[in-house]
């Protein structure tokens, strides 16, 4: 017999998440997601890390190859980057709480037992996905959001956000029925592949010291 809904349609953590839970019984939760299919080959859910009276949340796209065996968000060559670009700008790593839009990892392999390879979520990973961020954002009840890169911000401001038309600027946006105040910039790993590493650096400490100055 003919389905109706390919069955990729019914991605999505929303069964898995509780409601008016706290941000240990959230994680626990997440850590049994099964809501699209990229726990499957991933080692464990990256949930974000920091704690529920951070004034600033950090949004990335998701955990990579170091964040998916340690199990925390940003801790590989790209959150390097990052806290130390933070730093300069004079927000205090320790004082964000830093998430990502998807959180499982998602690779391929060129070869078996080969590196593994950094693939984008599709947009529908990310929609599946969507249900911890959100829950994760009235936990927290940021001041500010800084979106790190394009996946997060079509995560955040929707399909046709261009992260070249907006960093470094302040944004005004309704999620989830809460009015957010939002700064876009790079992702971290993109500095990390730049040909002008130190220009998209410096460029990314620009963003933030933006995001820096709408928290003082
Ligand atoms: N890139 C991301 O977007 N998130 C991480 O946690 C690590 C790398
Ligand atoms: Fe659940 Fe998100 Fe992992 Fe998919 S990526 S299984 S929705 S936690």
């Amino acid at each position: 017999m003919p389905t109706t809904h390919a069955p990729e349609d019914a991605y999505t953590a929303e069964p898995f998440v509780p409601a008016d839970a706290g941000l240990a019984a959230l994680r626990e939760a997440a850590a049994g997601c099964r809501g699209c299919p990229l726990h499957r080959d991933a080692t464990q859910t990256v949930f974000g890390a920091g704690d529920t009276t951070a004034r600033v949340m950090l949004v990335g796209e998701q955990p990579g190859d170091q964040e998916d065996r340690q199990g925390r968000p940003f801790v590989g060559p790209a959150g390097k980057l990052l806290d130390r670009a933070l730093a300069e700008a004079g927000i205090d790593p320790g004082e964000a709480y830093v998430t990502n839009a998807v959180k499982h990892f998602k690779f391929t392999r060129a070869e078996p037992r080969k590196r593994r390879i950094h693939k984008a979520p599709t947009l529908r990973e990310m929609t599946a996905c969507g249900p911890w961020l959100a829950a994760e954002l009235a936990l927290v009840e940021p001041e500010l959001i800084v979106v790190l890169g394009a996946t997060a911000g079509k995560a955040l401001l929707g399909s046709s956000f261009r992260v070249t038309e907006v960093r470094g600027t302040v944004l005004e946006h309704e999620i989830h029925g809460r009015p957010e105040r939002l700064v876009p910039t790079v992702h971290p790993s993109s500095v990390l592949r730049a040909e002008d590493r130190e220009g998209a650096y410096r460029g990314l400490v620009s963003d933030l010291g933006v995001a820096a100055r709408a928290l003082a």
